[in-house]
């Protein structure tokens, strides 16, 4: 009999490429999604590139949400494996829609784990999605002091437009490092807290119940399928939906702080191997490029490809909780699921871009979302 994989959030990015691949592997996959309107829109049978994919594919839609008992009851029946994707995403929108995002990605967590340790039930394997936000500003190296995990950078350097991270210690200059699994949770918002218990809920209980579980930190995931219609998080979406409207692309502080962008095949790719195997079950993994790319060099690389004249600001401006640096160590990866990223930033890039010129212009919110955040005293 062939497994049985629910994926919770599986109408989204990630998820429907993760759902697709299964599908081709032979896999029966079931979906959980409560197609939360500010990814898929109004309209999600009309707008949503990737629910339309989900609808067109051989997986079974459950409209539900994961706060909801009865729907998580529904959902899980007679599966073998669930993959928990769902979740509100938005870094800076976090910090101030504080319970909603702990009513969906933390109690959302909680219902399901509730469920496997209390009711009967089929799982195998649970499979969580965390976020490199846990680390907040991660691993650097400081002279002095060896290893360090500088705290959140405080406004006061920010408005002076210091933004480089410093020594928790000696307030000294530091260098960038990988970070790797053994770093210290710091999370700098709500979002990256969130995703912190998420993963320790999941890790935890799964041990508890003897149910194999694996925590998967995702770096700064992109390629075809991310909504581009989300002003809230995605950064490649973001300035493309930018460019495509011709406005200018505002960067943020000095445009050197940087990310890793993993294309969205190695992430489902990674995913898929800690979910067949069992060399990765109870631990936390990176998956990510291994690889940092500065925002104005992703800027100016999204204005080539498409040809665009709009202007690349450099704003000085800042956003409370966002982190200057960050990009993963893969020691993990490769040595428990052989993971290996398989695309360049440039081929991934360039493969990202080719759909989006497929893709229906959308309107350009993100002065919205600025303003949103301005009011709160969360954007300078
Ligand atoms: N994309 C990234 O760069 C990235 C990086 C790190 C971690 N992650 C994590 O990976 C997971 C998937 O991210 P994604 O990029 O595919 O995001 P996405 O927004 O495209 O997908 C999330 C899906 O969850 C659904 N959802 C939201 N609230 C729900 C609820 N209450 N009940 C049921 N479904 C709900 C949404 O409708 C959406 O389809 C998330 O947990 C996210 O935190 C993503
Ligand atoms: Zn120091």
């Amino acid at each position: 009999m062939n497994k049985k994989i629910l994926i919770s959030g599986g109408a989204g990015f990630i998820g429907s490429n993760i759902a697709v691949k299964l599908l081709q592997m032979g896999f029966e996959v079931t979906i959980l999604d409560s197609l939360s309107p500010q990814i898929h829109g109004k309209d999600p049978y009309n707008d949503s590139f990737t629910f339309k994919t989900i609808l067109s594919s051989d997986a079974h839609f459950i409209k539900g949400s994961v706060t909801n008992r009865d729907d998580w009851k529904t959902a899980l029946n007679g599966q073998d494996m669930v993959i928990h994707l769902a979740a509100e995403t938005g870094t800076g929108q976090s910090m101030y829609q504080i319970e909603k995002y702990n009513e969906v990605n933390v109690i959302g967590t909680a219902i399901l784990l509730d469920i496997l340790a209390n009711e009967p039930h089929n799982i195998q394997k649970i499979i969580v999605a965390s976020s490199r936000a846990i680390y907040g500003e991660g691993k650097y190296k400081c002279a002095l002091h060896g290893h360090v995990y500088p705290e959140a950078r405080v406004e006061a350097d920010l408005a002076k437009k210091d933004f480089e991270c410093k020594c928790p210690i000696c307030s000294g200059s530091v260098t960038l490092m990988p970070t790797d699994e053994q770093s210290l949770y710091k999370p700098t918002s709500i979002y990256g807290l969130s995703k912190q218990t998420q993963e320790q809920m999941v890790l935890i209980v799964g041990k508890a119940l003897n149910i194999p579980s694996i925590a998967f930190r995702y770096q700064n995931v992109y390629g075809p399928g991310q909504s581009l219609s989300n002003p809230y998080t995605g950064i490649l979406s973001i300035f493309s939906t930018q460019l495509k409207n011709n406005n200018p692309i505002n960067i943020f502080e000095d445009g050197k702080e940087s990310r890793d962008f993993v294309f969205i095949d190695d992430v489902v790719n990674g995913t898929i191997a800690g979910l067949l195997s069992n060399e990765a079950d109870y631990k936390t993994i990176n998956i990510g490029s291994g690889e940092a790319t500065d925002v104005f060099t992703v800027a100016k690389q999204l204005k080539k490809q498409y040809n665009s004249d709009a202007d690349i600001k450099i704003t000085g401006n800042y956003r409370v909780g966002d982190i200057r640096h960050n990009y993963a160590d893969l020691t993990l990866a490769k040595k428990h699921l052989n993971f290996v990223p398989q695309y360049s930033f440039t081929e991934g890039l360039s493969l990202f871009c080719q759909w989006v010129n497929l893709q229906e212009i959308q309107n350009d919110k993100s002065q919205n979302t600025f303003a949103e955040m301005k009011s709160k005293g969360l954007f300078k």
